[in-house]
């Protein structure tokens, strides 16, 4: 196995942060199984429909970003920083390791891109690959670039697009690490995982293992759109997580309602009760994203994950929005919370809303039904003064909410002529929101790239090291 380390860290130009009141290590919550998950294949997808986005409102404070100052710090010099999550439990806890707080990031080499220029920010995407970052306090001041996670050549395909990484239960130190496989030529977008172990000593994190990658599951064009059906077509972002109602483990993903681009029309369910004389325009018909979900069939308990049953999707936006990046979810108060991202510029027909994550909430457990958090769906946004500044947030069990900077506009120069600006690349500070009932409401903010944990994953003691 390769040790794949390297301690390539520029970090000297971070700003202190506050420390976050971080839960004791130890306390492992768990959930107790419910019994209601099992009514599943009866459900059909819940709509966000055009009438809940037109709900949409833009710098109302519990829903907006706060600005970002534009002097924000850097964590990582030499490589543009996006996607990021952390290394967690199959139940979507963070995690600790021996003290380390652990990143995974979408990376990508500043200067190979073009330099830090908007056009190497921009060309990203085609040099993608996962690395992680470890850190000590968690904090955001003292992350260490680790290197890249999987073995050179392992991948299958041109780039490695976002996912996430899981202790596996039972073991000491294996990691598994689902992700999306993307390839240029032919377009193929597919859901892959592999496995390593995580290895520390006081000054270090390393890994062993990522050197064999297995593909998963790709679009079925029956519940999820193939690119044959829909050129513009997505299948990405798997994001593993063990439902508490019936213990058994499944992913979201994003995708597209199933069938050929254009031909799915939006019906006046999907665009629930608007104002007398809202007339959905012809563009709403290419606006079908969808947030997908497949269940595990295969035996996790022996790293088996071979096997997934492709199930119709959780949430679908017709003609409402073409894009549901990185769905998550997070079980809290008996309440099913499902979060995914989208750009404003995938918004269609007359539904509009800032960059941001958008939330759907249900009371009955993992399949639904699900309605729009805050009515509209909209979580957290863009202020219309940067209406750049972040993208892809993440939220996780406690509430906290990481995402990235893409550009920061100057003060005073105008954010939609593209003025002056910085661009990011790098972690934009953490915030916290409390979830209550169909609501959400943004409460604090950190500093920039801060993590909290809520246990250390050696003190707990059901190992049984592998
Ligand atoms: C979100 C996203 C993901 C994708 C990755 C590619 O920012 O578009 O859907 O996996 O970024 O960079």
């Amino acid at each position: 196995m390769d040790i794949n380390e390297s301690d390539k860290s520029n970090n000297s130009n971070v700003m202190r942060t506050p420390s976050f009141d971080r839960i004791s290590l130890g306390a492992k919550t768990g959930h107790n199984l419910r019994d209601r998950g099992a009514v599943l294949d009866q459900r059909g997808p819940s709509r966000w429909r055009t009438a809940d986005a037109l709900k949409i409102a833009y710098d109302v404070p519990g829903t907006t970003m706060p600005e970002i100052p534009y002097n924000f710090p850097v964590i990582d010099q030499e490589n543009w920083q996006w996607d990021s999550w952390a290394l967690r439990d199959i139940d979507g806890h963070t995690i600790t390791y021996n003290g380390w707080y652990i990143l995974f990031s979408l990376i990508a080499n500043r200067q190979k891109t073009g330099g830090n220029t908007i056009e190497g920010w921009s060309r990203r995407n085609d040099f993608a690959s996962i690395g992680y970052y470890y850190s000590r306090t968690g904090n955001g001041s003292d992350w260490k670039f680790g290197g890249h996670v999987i073995a050179k050549g392992a991948n299958k395909r041109s780039w490695q697009w976002s996912g996430c990484a899981v202790m596996r239960e039972g073991t000491a130190d294996i990691v598994d690490l689902f992700y999306t496989s993307v390839n240029e030529d032919p377009p193929e977008s597919v859901v892959a995982h592999t496995v390593g172990r995580l290895c520390c000593n006081e000054e270090h994190v390393w890994f062993q293992g990522f050197e064999k990658c297995e593909d998963l599951f790709a679009a079925d064009g029956k519940h999820y759109a193939t690119f044959r059906q829909n050129q513009f077509w997505d299948f990405r972002d798997p994001h593993v997580v063990r439902n508490p109602d019936d213990g058994q483990i499944y992913v979201l993903f994003e995708g597209n309602i199933a069938g050929k681009r254009g031909t799915i029309l939006p019906t006046t369910l999907d665009m629930g009760p608007v104002p007398a004389g809202t007339v959905e325009p012809d563009s709403g018909r290419f606006s079908t994203a969808a947030i997908g979900i497949a269940r595990l069939t295969s035996d996790a308990s022996k790293g088996d994950f071979s096997k997934w049953e492709l199930l119709p999707p959780l949430v679908t936006a017709l003609g409402v929005n073409d894009q549901a990046e990185r769905p998550h979810v997070v079980f809290k108060d008996d309440m099913t919370y499902l979060f995914t991202i989208a750009h404003d510029s995938f918004f269609s027909g007359v539904a509009k809303g800032p960059d941001g994550v958008y939330g759907f909430v249900s009371r009955d457990g993992l399949f639904g039904p699900y309605k729009p958090m805050n009515s509209s769906g909209l979580v957290l946004g863009n202020p219309t003064s940067a209406p750049k500044e972040t993208y892809s947030h993440f939220i996780d069990t406690e509430g906290f909410v990481q995402s990235f900077i893409d550009i920061v506009p100057a003060k005073g120069s105008d954010p939609e002529q593209q003025g002056d600006y910085r661009i990011g690349g790098t972690l934009a500070p953490t915030v916290r929101l409390v979830l209550e009932g169909e609501s959400s409401y943004l409460t604090e903010t950190f500093d920039c790239g801060e993590i909290s944990a809520v246990y250390e994953w050696t003190e707990v003691q059901n190992h049984n090291p592998a």
